[in-house]
């Protein structure tokens, strides 16, 4: 990292929840608070209260709102070519915007607009959003990195063995654990070699997404994503899966 450019780091749907405290962290680490953070939001609105939120957190990093709705491919062609025309280049994607929904139990009638509705916000969306920024990526002076935001309920080993309980939720974690997979496919594209790609858990975080039941601060859950963008390229392994836990900052290998 011993370019001087500001490096420009884009997180979608981080208007709230976890998606904003990787900014606060990422805003908040000596290594990166020089950097240009691009809060992807779908809400303009939204997105701007938030940054005013920051600033009253005492962020004073550069924090721009950048409209981008993951699953719109003319929103990510909107937003991929106002990242073109303000900054050149992007220097790391954290692709953080997420869904989760339960089908009925007592009526499948739903199940396959719900299945439908996870699948495209957390892999389809993801797919087209990382193509769509690749070519910007590849211009990064740094060598672009792509993180994405997974979950334990993505490890087949975990599940299998008992390690997390049954869960409701069952189309969210099936769409991580293909999230998972796409990472790894999108990591051995040979037109991909220069760009670096990550999966992360967060944990279970305190957000709308779980009804702010989640055990952990969402800052706590932002570690590990402090932990592989201020990391030197190479550092990780390409296409790993990684979380940390409790307060610690040290990155730990999730199995698969
Ligand atoms: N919370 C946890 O315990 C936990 C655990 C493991 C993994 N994760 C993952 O962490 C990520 C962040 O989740 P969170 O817990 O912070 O949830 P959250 O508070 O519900 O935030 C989700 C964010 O994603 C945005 N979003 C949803 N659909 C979008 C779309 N089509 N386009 C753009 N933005 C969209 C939301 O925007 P709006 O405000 O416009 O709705 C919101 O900003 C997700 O990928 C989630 O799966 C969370």
């Amino acid at each position: 990292m011993s370019s001087k450019i500001p490096r420009v780091i884009l997180v979608t749907g981080a208007n709230r929840g976890i998606g904003r405290a990787i900014i606060q962290a990422l805003a908040s680490h000596p290594q990166t608070t020089k950097s240009i953070f691009l809060m992807g939001c779908r809400d303009l609105k939204k997105g701007e209260e938030s940054i005013r939120e920051l600033r009253s957190q005492g962020i004073t990093s550069v924090v721009q709102p950048l409209t981008i709705d993951v699953a719109s491919d003319a929103s990510i062609q909107d937003a991929a070519g106002t990242v073109q025309q303000r900054h050149g280049h992007l220097d790391v994607l954290i692709n953080n915007a997420g869904y989760a929904a339960i089908p009925s139990a007592s009526d499948l009638s739903d199940w396959r607009s719900v299945y439908a509705a996870v699948y495209d916000t957390n892999v389809t969306s993801v797919a087209l959003t990382v193509a769509h920024f690749l070519p910007l990526l590849r211009q990064s002076p740094y060598g672009g990195r792509v993180v994405n935001i997974s979950s334990a309920r993505a490890s087949a080993t975990m599940l299998a063995n008992g390690l997390l309980p049954p869960t409701v939720a069952i189309p969210y974690s099936v769409s991580k654990a293909a999230l998972n997979l796409l990472t790894i496919e999108m990591s051995r594209d040979s037109a991909n070699k220069d760009v670096e790609f990550q999966l992360v858990s967060p944990g279970h975080c305190k957000t709308a997404l779980n009804n702010y039941r989640g055990a952990r601060d969402p800052l706590e859950g932002a570690n590990v994503v402090v932990g592989l963008v201020t990391a030197e390229k190479g550092q990780y392994k390409n296409a790993g899966f990684w979380e940390t836990k409790g307060a610690s900052m040290d990155l730990v290998e999730i199995p698969w």
